[in-house]
């Protein structure tokens, strides 16, 4: 009863509010406006101007971080990057220097997995064929090394917005972009008579293109440096589909207007042959290199140097409009002009975010702000793009995937980018009007596997639980996100594989057996699934609550406890007898099926992985039964209960840190850290997330245990580095310290600051163990606050000042009594 009792204060008061802007929209919407003004939008701290100055774009470019390093612009669709050999490559790039260059290309992934992704449309600069007949085109044969630094590391320079490179050619590279047109400039050493460029139409890292056309526009002198043009059809990269994509590429001279090229032609695989201005598929099945080569007339002048400037138009839809977005985006083919507004853009934004740099370590400045970045490369916005309906909508693509990013990436953008975040949320509404069900995984327009359970739901809910006022006005309709929910909750699409959820079986069973081999889908990921199904279900009882819409509140809800559907409390971990009660396969008739809790982690006997394989069939979804039996994050209170309660809750996550079961690249383990809120324990919580910081993440290129996930391991790590963690589709935030005196979030929807002070900050212990950084007591603009455990999304909403009290003793409390724990469903909190 206690816990309720505070959360229904806390509600009362939202209703109060809830009231006041219903008044004001009728009657006082000038009053509301000033009010509104009056936040006070000053810190008291120095602030960053230049954020993107900290950014390296580098961390994570080796060991499978498959992070992207080149140019883009916040959520561009044209990601302008180097593309190496290296087996790795699947942003492109590797940041070792032992790897070959065989390419600057235009779009691209960050920090997937599958297979390559949309590293389409490569560009590739010669300085010393012997004739054009001898230029090496394919990709085996033109490939070169970089330069190498002392320190063995690649000449390569990366900043938001811009990318260069030395190659062994003694060319350099350098890569700028709007949101749909990538801009190359190509300086070749002085002595170059013949500078060469190829336009490479159908390598896309995966040799997968059928059906390419090339054309060569026959060029007069006095206009410009030619243009080639076209097109070919592509492999998804974690789905059945396949896309088209399209370019058009014109060449300038920088300096000096560009004459007509002195050679032309196209290139089959390693021949290019001179005056040929037209190519198509060449035979079914055949799956050629096919582009154009040309030699450029040098600089005039022999002061300045000769740099040519390539502009690349991309399209999903055609040529033409390729060619029409390039002329549009770039007219003058000001290189340093669009360069220093990407800088702007990225600065403005992330600068939403400021953090303290005083009193504290530059490399955690440089951590912070380049893990922010990462979390706005993906998705894409792909807006006037999408080949597959005619739509007045925002289109944003890469969503690869919403098991990844549903965790931290968007309640991250919440804070910040709510804008941004409106913009996704209308796109993955509109594919929901028009496929059927909201979109999971997706990437180069077509639909990729699903990992689990309808990941959209909770982001649509952590967009709705927070920005519901504001909702009509950022062009989401209530309606239709409510409806678009009710598609994933309640209808069996065609394939589940692809789209929305297996819900028959899960509404008639509740949850999913590991023996029904119904139609539309591989039967595999029982146990994960229904955990995240729980989950998905969770977010839409939020989403009802808010809309008001009892009934269904009181259904999502039951169906989010289902969880215990498939909690069998008589298993036990082989290595640790005393740890009792795992997330377990269930068969339709209700009896039991076993697997090994270690199954997929670091210890499993079998050495399973657990990644997606649908024709090995598995319960669990990249993470072992022990990470899946802590992942409950709408009712951890329940789990404690299960688990033997507080003590042995404790134990059990001390366990799991001890004898690394906690799987640090893999999203359902984020949370765990923070756990120890909920066993009243918030000190163990600061501490676990500052060792997992300490040891996983760094600013090296080496500085990522895994996948980035499309920016997914950047949220989170953002999130520890401020002293949060969110609890997506709710209107709470778990609460530690950051690593800096002092954070601010400024919020464009709201217009308001939230700064969070840490009141006698001394830095941060370097093995993340230890320190001053322990919250003892928090005030929320000067007056007590009832937890230290966690603070409201109201809080975030009004703006103000969250002051930390910190301490050296890790033996701190929530607060007085049960009141201040963080929220779980069978405690009352989210009644
Ligand atoms: C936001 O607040 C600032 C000052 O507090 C004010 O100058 C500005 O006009 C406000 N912007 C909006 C969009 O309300
Ligand atoms: C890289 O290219 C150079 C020639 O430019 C070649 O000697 C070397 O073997 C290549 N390395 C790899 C890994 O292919
Ligand atoms: C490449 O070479 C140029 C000219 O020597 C130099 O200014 C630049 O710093 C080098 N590195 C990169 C990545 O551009
Ligand atoms: C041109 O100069 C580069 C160094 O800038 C050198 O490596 C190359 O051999 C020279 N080429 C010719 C043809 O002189
Ligand atoms: C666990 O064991 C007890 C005692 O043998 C039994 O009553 C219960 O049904 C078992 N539970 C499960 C989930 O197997
Ligand atoms: C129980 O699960 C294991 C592992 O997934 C599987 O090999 C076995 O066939 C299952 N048992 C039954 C009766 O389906
Ligand atoms: C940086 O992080 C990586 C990935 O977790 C790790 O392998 C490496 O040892 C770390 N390096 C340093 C210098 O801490």
């Amino acid at each position: 009863m206690g816990p309720q009792g505070f959360h229904l204060g806390q509600r009362l008061t939202s209703i109060f509010w809830l009231t006041l802007l219903e008044l004001c929209i009728t009657l006082c919407l000038p009053i509301f406006s000033v009010a509104a003004q009056s936040t006070p939008h000053h810190i008291d701290f120095p602030r960053v101007e230049n954020p993107s100055k900290y950014v390296n774009p580098f961390i994570g470019t080796v060991n499978v971080g498959h992070v992207f390093p080149g140019a883009t612009l916040p959520h561009g669709m044209v990601k302008a990057g180097m593309d190496t050999d290296s087996p790795g490559n699947h942003a492109g790039y590797d940041g070792d220097a032992k790897y070959n260059v065989t390419g600057f290309s235009q779009l691209h992934d960050t920090g997937t997995g599958g297979s390559i992704p949309l590293s389409n449309f490569k560009l590739f600069p010669y300085a010393w064929c012997s004739s054009y007949d001898k230029c090496p085109s394919s990709i085996a044969n033109r490939k070169v090394l970089r330069k190498v630094k002392e320190d063995g590391s690649p000449d390569d320079w990366a900043e938001p917005g811009y990318f260069a490179t030395n190659l062994s050619t003694s060319i350099r590279v350098e890569l700028t972009s709007t949101r749909r047109t990538a801009l190359h400039r190509y300086t070749f050493p002085p002595n170059t008579t013949n500078p060469r460029i190829l336009v490479d139409v159908t390598n896309d890292g995966q040799r997968s293109s059928t059906n390419p056309i090339v054309r060569v526009d026959r060029v007069k002198a006095g206009e410009g440096g030619g243009r080639v043009y076209g097109g070919a059809e592509f492999a998804g990269s974690f789905g059945p589909g396949r896309y088209k994509a399209f370019v058009c590429v014109t060449f300038q001279g920088e300096g000096y207007t560009i004459d007509a090229p002195t050679e032309y032609g196209i290139f089959l695989n390693n021949y290019p042959t001179r005056g040929t201005t037209h190519s198509e598929q060449v035979y079914v099945g055949f799956q050629p290199e096919l582009g154009a080569v040309f030699t450029f007339p040098p600089s005039p002048s022999t002061s300045s140097p000769t740099s040519i400037l390539a502009r690349v138009g991309v399209s999903l839809i055609s040529a033409e409009q390729a060619c029409k977005t390039a002329e549009e985006e770039i007219p003058d083919f000001d290189f340093e002009r669009l360069r220093n507004e990407a800088k702007a853009t990225w600065n403005e934004l992330l600068g939403r975010v400021q953090v303290d740099v005083t009193g504290g370590k530059e490399e955690d400045v440089e951590l912070f702000y380049s893990s922010l970045y990462r979390t706005h490369i993906a998705p894409a916005d792909y807006t006037g793009e999408n080949p597959k309906w005619e739509s007045d909508e925002p289109y944003f693509d890469s969503l690869y995937c919403n098991w990844d990013t549903y965790r931290t990436l968007y309640p991250l953008m919440s804070l910040h980018d709510p804008v941004t975040f409106a913009n996704i949320v209308r796109g993955m509404i509109d594919i929901q009007r028009h496929e059927g069900w909201l979109p999971e995984c997706r990437g180069a327009t077509v639909q990729h596997y699903m990992q689990g359970g309808s990941n959209a739901d909770p982001v649509l809910g952590e967009f709705f639980i927070k920005f519901a006022s504001h909702a009509e006005s950022l062009g989401v309709s209530p309606e239709d996100l409510y409806t678009a929910l009710l598609a994933d909750a309640e209808e069996e699409p065609p394939n589940w594989n692809v789209q929305g959820r297996q819900v028959g079986v899960w509404k008639e069973l509740g949850y999913i057996a590991q023996d029904m081999f119904a139609p539309g889908g591989a039967n595999t990921k029982w146990v994960s699934r229904t955990v995240e199904y729980a989950f998905n279900d969770f977010a839409i009882a939020q989403v009802a609550k808010t809309l008001g819409k009892d009934q269904d509140v009181t259904k999502y809800i039951k169906r989010a406890q289902n969880f215990l559907n498939v909690w069998n409390a008589n298993v036990t971990l082989p290595d640790e007898p005393s740890i009792k009660g795992f997330m377990q396969p269930r068969f339709a008739d209700g009896t039991w099926n076993y697997t090994d809790p270690r199954h997929c982690s670091v210890h499993d006997p079998e050495k399973a992985t657990c990644f997606l394989n649908a024709v090995r069939r598995d319960g669990f979804y990249e993470g072992s039964p022990i990470v899946y039996s802590q992942y409950v994050p709408q009712d951890t209170a329940k789990l404690i209960e299960l688990q033997g309660g507080v003590e042995a809750f404790v134990k059990r996550l001390d366990f799991i840190f001890a004898n690394d079961y906690f799987e640090s690249t893999n999203e359902p383990s984020q949370q765990m850290p923070f756990m120890y809120h909920y066993a009243n324990r918030p000190g163990l919580s600061t501490q676990r997330a500052r060792q997992v910081l300490a040891k996983y993440f760094n600013t090296t290129r080496n500085g990522l245990p895994g996948n980035d996930d499309s920016g997914a391991m950047g949220s989170y790590v953002a999130f520890y580095m401020v002293g949060l963690y969110p609890l997506p589709a709710t209107r709470q935030i778990l609460l530690s310290s950051p690593y800096f005196a002092n954070v601010a979030f400024e919020n464009p929807v709201f217009n308001t600051t939230t700064v969070i002070k840490a009141v006698g900050f001394e830095g941060n212990p370097a093995d993340g163990t230890g320190g001053k950084v322990f919250v003892e007591s928090v005030k929320v603009n000067g007056e007590p606050w009832a937890s230290n455990c966690y603070i409201d999304w109201d809080v975030f909403e009004k703006g103000g000042v969250i002051e930390l009290t910190l301490t050296d003793d890790i033996i701190v409390s929530c607060g007085k009594d049960q009141l201040a724990l963080p929220p779980s469903i069978s405690t009352g909190g989210y009644d």
